[in-house]
């Protein structure tokens, strides 16, 4: 698709990746709506030149409503990049089942939220692009990333559906799953991050991703690489490898909660 002059939303672009592509997708000639909950981030991040929609994704009228206001400032929706989400080490001991709730509330029930708000319109229109934020950490379970993780599974496994629902309707859905990225979500963690790239990075590789019309976005190429192998690997063979890092505290081992 062509960018320069698309009307193009993006969710969680107060910082990191979303602020990232914002200023990417603007350089190329986009027209740009932002939208997060820190109303002075996502300032700085528009400086001037992009529209600010403060939301809270997990409260469903406001999402809704937020939807609504972009399209009325910026005259209507092309792209909807959905992106906003959090990430914190899950603990197996105590349980937390709020923890988990809060993970799912927020990177599962934040993006369902935003759906609502873009859907109708583009199904109305008969075209739209859906750009969905997933990560590897979808891709297999890691211990550490039990809520994260299970969160960004139910993602992959709801963008691909739509990309049939939708795809026949006119709306493409394109999945994003980067591996790490230098961002405020990273920054906390204290376990060895591999391919780590800078969130400029990651905005080229999607914004080439949206131009290309991509169905699935997966970098750096070493971490799509190793992630793809692994979705191979047998079972008994991951449980051991698995077993090893959180002995070693690597992910969700007890020695360190600190990350
Ligand atoms: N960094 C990585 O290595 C990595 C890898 C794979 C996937 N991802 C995914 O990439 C996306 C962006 O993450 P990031 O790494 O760029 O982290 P980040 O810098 O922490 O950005 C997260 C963004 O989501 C927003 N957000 C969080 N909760 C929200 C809520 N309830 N309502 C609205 N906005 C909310 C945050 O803004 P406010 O706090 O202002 O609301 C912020 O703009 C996430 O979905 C993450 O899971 C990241």
């Amino acid at each position: 698709m062509e960018i320069s002059g698309a009307r193009i939303w993006i969710t969680g672009a107060s910082s990191g990746i979303g602020a990232a592509l914002a200023r990417e997708l603007a350089d190329r000639g986009a027209r740009v709506a932002v939208s997060a909950r820190n109303e002075q981030r996502l300032g700085e991040v528009a400086a001037g030149r992009m529209t600010v929609v403060p939301v809270d994704v997990t409260d469903r009228a406001a999402t809704v409503a937020a939807g609504a206001a972009v399209r009325a400032a910026l005259g209507g929706l092309d792209v909807a990049v959905l992106n906003a989400g959090t990430w914190s080490r899950f603990h197996v001991e105590p349980w937390n089942s709020q923890a988990f709730a809060d993970h799912l509330q927020t990177n599962v029930m934040g993006t369902v939220h935003s759906l609502e708000a873009v859907v109708p319109a583009m199904l109305a229109q008969g075209s739209g692009r859906i750009v969905g934020m997933a990560s590897v950490a979808g891709y297999r379970g890691l211990p550490g990333s039990e809520a994260y993780g299970a969160g960004k599974a139910a993602l992959l496994n709801l963008f691909e559906a739509l990309r049939g629902s939708l795809g026949v309707r006119g709306v493409v859905v394109q999945t994003v799953s980067p591996g790490f990225v230098r961002t405020p979500m990273t920054d906390r963690n204290r376990f060895p991050m591999p391919f780590m790239v800078e969130p400029e990075e990651a905005a080229r590789a999607i914004a080439d991703g949206i131009a290309r019309d991509k169905a699935e976005m997966v970098f750096p190429a070493p971490m799509m690489l190793a992630m793809k192998v692994a979705r191979l690997v047998p079972v008994r063979a991951w449980t051991a490898l698995t077993a090893t890092l959180a002995r070693r505290g690597l992910h969700g081992g007890p020695s360190r909660r600190a990350g």
